[in-house]
């Protein structure tokens, strides 16, 4: 059965005193991981390894940085590199999402590229998609997505996409409160799926785990992770909230 994940993206938030004090509050909130289960932590570059020294030991608990560059070393002020993200024992990395391809000009070749150098230092993508609200008012959201995927991840080979992590986000849910209803959501992921099952097969498209985000909240998650084809979330504000991402965590199937 493929993963079932609640990610936390606190995106650029908190000091590294309130960080700590999250991280100690949620490890002192009852949550529980089953096997097939598990929490990633995209947090901010400079409490990657404090983040990770206070999660070690913890079964199925992983931390994530929110992006990296796609070179992979040199003359690049201020980027981080992916090597640089294995030598500190990062676990996964979000790439792509709608916040960076929006204000950082991340297009889809780069977000190819991005993967790749991913996939050679040992580290895992959380790869975002989503249409914005234009998109979904003219009914092509669907070949947008696609698009997206196809343009990102369709040179990659079977191997590497089996229990591939993707974030479907629809920009006009995140951040606004105005969550994809249900069946908006499963429909998408339905769709998603689809196009690697057309592509890959189904063996690989059954073991991608397709997260939702945009507006997760503890009192909606368990309604969305209930839908067939949705297996986790991927959460911006919630994940601020100690007890509000517990419960999130515990939503989980
Ligand atoms: P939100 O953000 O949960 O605050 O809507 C989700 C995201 O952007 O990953």
């Amino acid at each position: 059965m493929r993963k079932q994940i609640a990610a936390a993206n606190w995106k650029m938030n908190l000091t590294l005193q309130q960080a700590d004090a999250l991280v100690n509050e949620l490890l002192a909130t009852p949550h529980n991981l089953g096997e097939n289960q598990q929490a990633v932590f995209g947090v901010p570059f400079p409490y990657l390894i404090s983040v990770k020294n206070k999660l070690d030991g913890k079964k199925n608990v992983f931390v994530a940085a929110q992006n990296c560059y796609d070179k992979k070393s040199g003359a690049y002020t201020g980027e981080v590199s992916a090597e640089m993200l294995q030598s500190i024992g990062v676990d996964y990395v979000i790439l792509g999402h709608s916040e960076r391809r929006e204000y950082f000009n991340e297009s889809n070749a780069m977000l190819a590229a991005k993967v790749n150098i991913c996939f050679e230092y040992g580290l895992k993508p959380i790869f975002c998609c989503g249409e914005p609200l234009a998109i979904r008012e003219a009914g092509t959201e669907n070949s947008f997505v696609e698009t997206q995927l196809k343009e990102s991840l369709f040179h990659l080979t079977a191997e590497q996409l089996t229990g591939f992590v993707i974030a479907y986000e629809p920009i006009w849910a995140i951040g606004t409160g105005k969550t994809a209803s249900n069946e908006q959501a499963q429909q998408m992921h339905a769709h998603i799926r689809g196009v690697f099952a057309k592509q890959y097969g189904d063996t690989v498209a059954d073991s991608i785990s397709i997260l939702y985000g945009g507006s997760v909240k503890a009192n909606n998650a368990k309604d969305i992770f209930g839908q067939p084809d949705v297996d986790g979330g991927l959460v911006g504000g919630a994940s601020l909230v100690a007890t509000d991402f517990a419960t999130i965590i515990n939503s989980l199937k």
